[in-house]
């Protein structure tokens, strides 16, 4: 049974392109059952229109504060059929209440080799500070700022002399293959916690190649 998923965004939406490209590929066993922006003109809200996918614009702006937002939105979700909410480019906090909603079942991608660089320039932090490795991280969401347990994450090495533009579009392409694998080992049900371990089952699925030079951990499969 594929798994209904939404997808909170607040931009470009590439992240959400990607799953949506997998999902149509046969790939990723889900149903895309609502994109949500919180921007007008947002990039992401065309793409689903594109793709036939139900999407739909709430404009934080509109509501007096953070719950009462997140409890619209929630209710948005829940009225679509989401079960897993994965955020994508989605430039806001969620609230307590929010996460409550969907316990454990919201995860987010950064693009950062966390617990190192969180926050909004996370990306831009990892060059400046002058690391060798960068990366993404696909990790559940909790009330701290990507804070939450790690799903899986890839590293890239920071070449020499490169700028943040073309480290970051290493990184985004990256991050177009590990989201969408991890919500498939969501999906697969082979995902469990223990404390901030994250475990995945074992399956005899092929491992696909890395591609450029990188580690991606745990390793893709094939498809991804
Ligand atoms: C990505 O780099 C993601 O890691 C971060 O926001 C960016 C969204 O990009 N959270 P896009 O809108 O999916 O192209």
């Amino acid at each position: 049974m594929p798994v209904n998923i939404a997808v909170l965004a607040s931009g470009n939406g590439s992240n959400a392109q990607s799953i949506m490209d997998k999902i149509a590929a046969g790939a990723l066993d889900a149903r895309l059952r609502l994109v949500v922006s919180n921007r007008p003109g947002a990039g992401v809200l065309e793409r689903a229109r594109k793709a036939d996918i139900p999407c739909a614009l709430l404009d934080h702006t509109l509501w007096p504060d953070r719950e009462a937002y997140d409890a619209a939105l929630a209710d948005v979700l829940k009225r679509h059929g989401a079960e897993y909410i994965a955020m994508a480019g989605y430039m806001r906090l969620v609230t307590a209440g929010f996460l409550h909603a969907f316990k454990g079942r919201v995860v987010n991608i950064h693009p950062a080799l966390l617990p190192s660089f969180p926050g909004l320039h996370g990306g831009a932090g990892a060059l400046a500070y002058g690391v060798t490795l960068s990366g993404c991280t696909v990790h559940f969401v909790e009330e701290a700022v990507d804070g939450g347990p790690i799903v899986i994450q890839a590293a890239v090495p920071v070449r020499d002399g490169e700028d943040l533009d073309c480290l970051m579009a290493r990184i985004h392409a990256l991050e177009h293959r590990v989201y969408p694998q991890a919500l498939q080992w969501l999906a697969q049900g082979r995902i469990t916690k223990k404390g901030r371990r994250v475990c995945l089952a074992p399956s005899g699925a092929k491992r696909a190649p890395c591609g450029e030079e990188c580690l991606i951990w745990p390793p893709l499969e094939e498809g991804f």
